[in-house]
């Protein structure tokens, strides 16, 4: 059955349970808490000796997850922050090691569907696409201020998008006339760029303008590469770090910072990243691109410390 719109169905989830219970208490840091399907999951897996702080960049998610994660009471802490300060603002509250950290990268299913924040195509909406709506410029703001090339570059390479450049350029002539203001004024102007027997079959000819747009807006690529060295710096010895990325160019970030993190206290525990089941994906169209990388500090045995 497909997620119905605005609700979130957590991706890999028994993966991640499994991959990243905390096996002895101690605090788990969710650093995209979201909805607070993978927090509450860990929470409960991990027993009343677990703790969970959860961040997130969306001052609305928040409170969701405030009220999905009341019933643990004052083991569950949540701050609205970037999660490329998650190191400082765990060691601000009294985390000095986490048994877990978690990335689940990229938008929820509950943002798509909140259409006036102009993530989705499918809707007339102002184009925002920021997480903290209270922050930095917005979408249609880039796409008036940025050059043509690094219009391109940025569809191209956070998009995959191979008519980016042709995008571009006609972003850039459309401006001219009058500035895009909204979702539908970005999907006309790909609409345009892009020759009709090109429209790719089974996605909307927009899907990947509009990600590429909402990474740039958010700095996503930017945010992750600080994030992981972070995340694992606050590992405790034996402690996993989990991240599930939906873009090959951030699985690419993940992986290369693990593997350079291998060459210090972590290990990588899996070669090939963990993907979604058959089951799971006819499930969740959202998590068909879904990889999960998890690494481990190596440390002392557990009770050694
Ligand atoms: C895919 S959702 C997470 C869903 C969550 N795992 C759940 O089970 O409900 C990603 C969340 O990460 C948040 N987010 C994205 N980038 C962030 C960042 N740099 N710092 C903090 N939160 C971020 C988004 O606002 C969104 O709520």
């Amino acid at each position: 059955m497909e997620a119905e719109a605005g609700t979130h169905l957590p991706v890999l989830l028994d993966e991640v349970t499994f991959l990243l219970r905390p096996r002895h208490g101690g605090w788990v840091v969710d650093g995209t808490v979201g909805m607070g399907g993978h927090a509450e999951a860990l929470l409960e897996r991990g027993g009343t000796e677990t703790r969970l702080l959860g961040l997130d960049r969306d001052r609305e998610a928040l409170a969701r997850a405030r009220t999905r994660l009341a019933r643990f009471g004052d083991r569950v802490v949540l701050r609205h922050a970037d999660f490329r300060h998650l190191d400082g603002i765990a060691r601000e509250i009294g985390v000095d090691a986490a048994q877990s950290v978690l990335l689940d990268l990229g938008v929820s299913s509950y943002q798509l569907a909140a259409s006036e924040r102009g993530f989705s195509f499918g809707t007339d909406a102002p184009l925002d696409m920021r997480f903290d709506p209270s922050e930095g410029p917005t979408a249609a703001r880039l796409l008036q201020r940025l050059s043509e090339a690094d219009l391109a570059r940025i569809i191209f390479e956070y998009g995959e998008e191979p008519h980016a450049r042709r995008i571009a350029r006609e972003i850039v002539t459309r401006r001219h006339r009058t500035p895009l203001r909204t979702t539908v004024d970005l999907v006309a102007a790909v609409k345009t760029a892009v020759p009709r027997r090109a429209w790719p079959k089974g996605r909307h000819v927009a899907t990947r303008t509009f990600q590429a747009i909402r990474m740039a807006v958010n700095e996503e690529v930017e945010a992750l590469s600080e994030a992981v060295p972070a995340a694992a710096g606050l590992l405790a010895p034996g402690g996993r770090l989990g991240v599930i990325s939906f873009h090959s160019g951030e699985d690419r970030i993940v992986k290369r910072a693990f593997l350079s993190l291998a060459e210090g206290p972590h290990l990588v525990l899996e070669p090939s990243p963990v993907t979604p089941s058959r089951e799971e994906r006819r499930a969740n169209r959202r998590c068909r691109s879904a990889k999960l990388r998890v690494l481990e500090r190596i440390g002392e045995p557990h009770g050694a410390r």
